[in-house]
């Protein structure tokens, strides 16, 4: 989980193309980003958990968690919920429209440091899309790992992200996937409660395991707790935090936990961490 201050200038983002736009919810999307200068997307990289600044001009600019598998090259995908200023502007733009992107910054989810562990991964509304990100590269890279649980939890069928590769998870036979919403509707007909009634229905060794999570807040809390319950180790509980951010590259404070900046620091941190902080969540 080392730090990253991005490629680029600090402050300066570079021109993104939205190359496709793909409905998830009624207040979702996802967008295809691709840097309008050839170089700019050849030379962009990222890991998993990393996330971008994004400015919608004359809106403003926000954080967006790098929702795509990072060995796709071509392009990178942002997953956004509308929720005020700058994601409504942003909803609002088109294919071929052009918007600004900092990055990638902050540090990332340990990936090779977990080959040979079993992986639980528990993913609640659209916490999915940095995790999407993990799950990607390591079904590319399957044989590193021992099983491979994932978890998600949305409020409705309706909120659920990626519907399509949540359908093509559920065909595979080489991991573990396992859905729940709070409310079921007529077409619903799996299992229904929070993400956390899901560990019910699986059989875990939390010694040679590693957990991650992503999602609200409240969901996290009680994710870490019933893992904590499980026996697992808190170095092995891997989560992001969500703070207010402006500069995203540790230099206005807006982030800070105590002496950490989330920006810089995080967003990625274990239990461990955490637990050094005074308000963990
Ligand atoms: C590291 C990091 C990664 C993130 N990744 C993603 C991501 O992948 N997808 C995504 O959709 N969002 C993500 N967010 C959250 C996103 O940055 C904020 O939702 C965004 O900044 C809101 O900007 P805005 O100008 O549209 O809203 P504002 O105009 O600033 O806020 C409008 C209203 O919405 C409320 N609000 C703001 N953010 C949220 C929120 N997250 N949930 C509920 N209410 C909120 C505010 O309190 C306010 O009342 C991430 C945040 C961080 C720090
Ligand atoms: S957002 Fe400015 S220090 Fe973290």
């Amino acid at each position: 989980m080392s730090k990253d201050r991005g490629n680029g200038h600090l402050y300066m983002p570079r021109l993104a193309r939205v190359i496709r736009i793909a409905d998830e919810t009624y207040d979702t999307k996802t967008f295809t980003l691709r840097f309008v200068d050839e170089e700019s997307q050849q030379q962009f990289s990222f890991r998993s958990g990393q996330f971008v600044e994004v400015s919608v001009f004359g809106a403003g600019e926000a954080p967006f968690g790098l929702a795509s598998n990072p060995n796709r090259k071509e392009d990178f995908d942002i997953t956004v919920r509308a929720v005020g200023r700058v994601t409504r502007a942003l909803h609002e733009r088109k294919v071929g429209d052009v918007i600004g992107v900092r990055g990638p910054l902050g540090n990332y989810f340990p990936f090779e440091e977990v080959f040979g562990y079993d992986i639980l991964i528990v993913g609640g509304g659209i916490g999915l899309p940095p995790l999407r990100s993990l799950i990607e590269p390591m079904l590319d890279a399957r044989d590193k790992f021992g099983r491979i649980i994932i978890l998600y939890g949305a409020r409705t069928p309706q909120d659920r992200v990626y519907k399509h590769l949540l359908s093509e998870w559920e065909k595979r036979t080489d991991i573990e996937f396992l859905q729940t919403v709070d409310v079921g509707d007529s077409t619903w007909t799996g299992h229904v409660g929070v993400v956390t009634t899901l560990f019910d229905k699986i059989t875990v060794d939390p010694a040679r395991t590693v957990a991650f999570t992503c999602g609200p807040p409240i969901m996290i809390k009680f994710v870490i707790q019933d893992l904590l319950a499980m026996g697992f180790d808190p170095d092995h509980i891997i989560s992001t935090l969500e703070r207010y951010m402006k500069c995203g590259v540790g230099k206005c404070g807006h982030c800070a936990i105590n002496h950490k900046y989330v920006c810089t620091d995080g967003p990625v941190f274990s239990f461990r961490q955490m637990q050094a902080f005074r308000e963990p969540l």
